[in-house]
């Protein structure tokens, strides 16, 4: 197994400031975090100084570990700066293939030729993304959960061409950081969670869309009713319908046409109400 020291990740958005977080914090790890903005990077600190506070007001950390674990945050713009030292490259950006693989080509090159690499991604090919790169037996998926400070789980996916060695390191680097893993033994769209999570989300859109329940019944039904934490449309929100809009359209075109989004769906993200991201979506998130 490949001992890893330091990690890079691609992206500071939703995903990314959690998985740097969690690098930082629990598994102890240097990380660098590289966005392409300023203002990217800084929302990201923000998100990590605030939910680090949460966990130190809650006594689970204490202020000595909540400043240690910034210090062990490099933000950076400079992407050769970021997966230059790197063992491991984790990459959220965008679920968007281009966006990707431009991005993994990019650090590939400057990465050492040891250096492992996994996507984040929520549902794209993992052997498409890999191919990217010139180490597809270095690559494969590590899907986080958002939020990924407080989610126990990460799906490890094979590509086409992974290595045993390297699903075991980052089944490793999961444990380091406290997760629970789950091995997707073939690279097909969506995995496990998002092939069963988003058909659920997309038939609450349904429910809207043809106008058989309101909002807040469809939400109550649903967190009292099967237990869930939120409701499958506070959920949409809390994902961001565009991305669940993304996921949706691989299943579609790789799974099956069952899977096609519902059009509230496609209209809500036209009209930029992405939920908790924007500010608005099914939910008001500027009162909060
Ligand atoms: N960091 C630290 N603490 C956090 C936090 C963060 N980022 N976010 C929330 N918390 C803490 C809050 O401080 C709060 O703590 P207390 O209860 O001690 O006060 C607690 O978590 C609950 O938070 P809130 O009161 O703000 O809100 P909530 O009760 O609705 O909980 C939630 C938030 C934990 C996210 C919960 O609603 C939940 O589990 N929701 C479901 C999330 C889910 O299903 N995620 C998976 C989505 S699928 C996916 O991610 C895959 C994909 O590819 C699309």
């Amino acid at each position: 197994m490949k001992e890893i020291r330091r990690i890079a990740v691609l992206g500071s958005g939703l995903m990314g400031h959690g998985i740097a977080q969690v690098a930082a914090q629990v598994a102890k790890y240097e990380v660098s975090m590289r966005d392409i903005k300023q203002e990217f990077l800084d929302n990201g600190m923000r998100m990590i100084k605030n939910s680090l506070q949460r966990f130190q007001k809650k006594d689970i950390i204490s202020e000595t570990e909540m400043n240690q674990t910034l210090s062990r945050i490099h933000p950076t713009l400079d992407m050769k700066k970021a997966v230059a030292d790197a063992d491991l490259i984790i990459e959220a950006v965008p679920e968007n293939v281009q966006i990707k693989k431009s991005v993994l080509a990019e650090a590939d090159k400057l990465a050492k030729k040891d250096t492992l690499i996994a996507s984040n991604t929520s549902s794209i090919s993992i052997t498409d993304l890999a191919s990217a790169t010139n180490r597809p037996e270095k690559f494969c998926g590590m899907h986080f959960f958002n939020p990924p400070q407080l989610m126990r789980l990460v799906e490890i996916i094979r590509g086409a061409k992974t290595l045993d060695e390297t699903i075991a390191t980052i089944a490793d680097v999961s444990k380091k950081m406290g997760k629970e893993t789950v091995i997707v033994k073939k690279d097909s769209a969506g995995f496990v969670v998002n092939r069963i999570l988003i058909p659920a989300l997309n038939e609450a859109l349904n429910l809207v869309w043809e106008g058989i329940a309101d909002r807040d019944d469809i939400d109550k039904a649903i967190t009292l009713g099967l237990n869930w934490p939120m409701g499958p449309l506070k959920l949409l929100d809390y994902l961001g319908l565009d991305t669940t809009l993304s996921i949706a359209e691989v299943l579609q075109k790789e799974i099956d046409p069952k899977y096609s989004p519902c059009p509230l769906l496609r209209q809500m993200t036209r009209a930029g109400l992405l939920g908790r991201k924007t500010g608005k979506g099914f939910y008001d998130w500027e009162k909060k």
